[in-house]
């Protein structure tokens, strides 16, 4: 399978628009508006990263300047758990390998943070993301009904214990993806400190794609 080279970096306002694309295309009717993304990029204790093709492949398809943005991803962590608020990749670049180096990311930088566990929500009909994070050691642990409206369709909870998981254990390996870190400053909030808003749901957490 052809798989694209892809760096990660922080996201930064300049990749608003891009963003806004995929949310469109991802998400549909649940896709962030301007206003959603900034506030949420804004929010305390948010980490956010993108992809972008790298190496030769992509120099070849898109020349020597900047490349699109194919991915995303980010979390929020609150001083004790991190919880996954969303990862999308554009469809043309999907199983290629760049959600799991998304994912991967989210999991070390969650690491880093010594968070003690990783959450997310998954529509229950969303079999990319439950292979994708199964596959990186999630457990379901419970089903909030009715959770995304106005789909009404229900969300799995997701949990990923970071003190049981093994260093690794998320299935990430040196792919295609994987030529660069985001490191650890961005412009997309960098507090680990803080909680989040109001202490509850995020304004649309990971899982609610069409
Ligand atoms: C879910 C999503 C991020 C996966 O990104 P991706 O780059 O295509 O995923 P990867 O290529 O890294 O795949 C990693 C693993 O996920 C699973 N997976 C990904 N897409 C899958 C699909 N369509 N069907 C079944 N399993 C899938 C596989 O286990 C895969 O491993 P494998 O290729 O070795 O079989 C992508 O499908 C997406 O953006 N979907 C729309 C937005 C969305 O639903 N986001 C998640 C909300 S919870």
């Amino acid at each position: 399978m052809y798989a694209p080279a892809c760096r990660l970096r922080p996201l930064g306002s300049a990749d608003f628009d891009r963003i806004l694309e995929l949310e469109r295309v991802l998400f549909g009717a649940g896709a962030w508006t301007y206003g959603m993304l900034a506030d949420e990029l804004a929010a305390l204790g948010r980490w956010y990263v993108v992809a972008e093709p790298a190496g030769p492949d992509a120099v070849a398809i898109y020349g020597p300047g900047p490349k699109p943005v194919v991915g995303y991803a980010g979390l929020w962590f609150d001083g004790d758990v991190a919880q996954i608020m969303t990862i999308g990749v554009d469809p043309h670049y999907q199983r290629h390998g760049v959600g799991r180096e998304l994912l991967h990311a989210l999991l070390e930088r969650s690491r880093t943070l010594r968070a003690s566990a990783v959450l997310l929500e998954v529509r229950v009909d969303n079999d990319a993301a439950l292979a994708l994070y199964e596959k990186a050691g999630f457990e379901r642990i419970g089903l909030r009904r009715r959770y995304y409206q106005p789909e009404d369709v229900d969300a799995f909870t997701m949990r990923l214990d970071l003190a049981a998981a093994r260093p690794g254990a998320d299935g990430a390996t040196e792919g295609p993806a994987g030529d660069g870190g985001p490191g650890d400053e961005g412009p997309s909030g960098d507090d680990p400190s803080g909680g989040g808003p109001s202490g509850g749901d995020p304004d649309r957490p990971v899982g609610d794609a069409a």
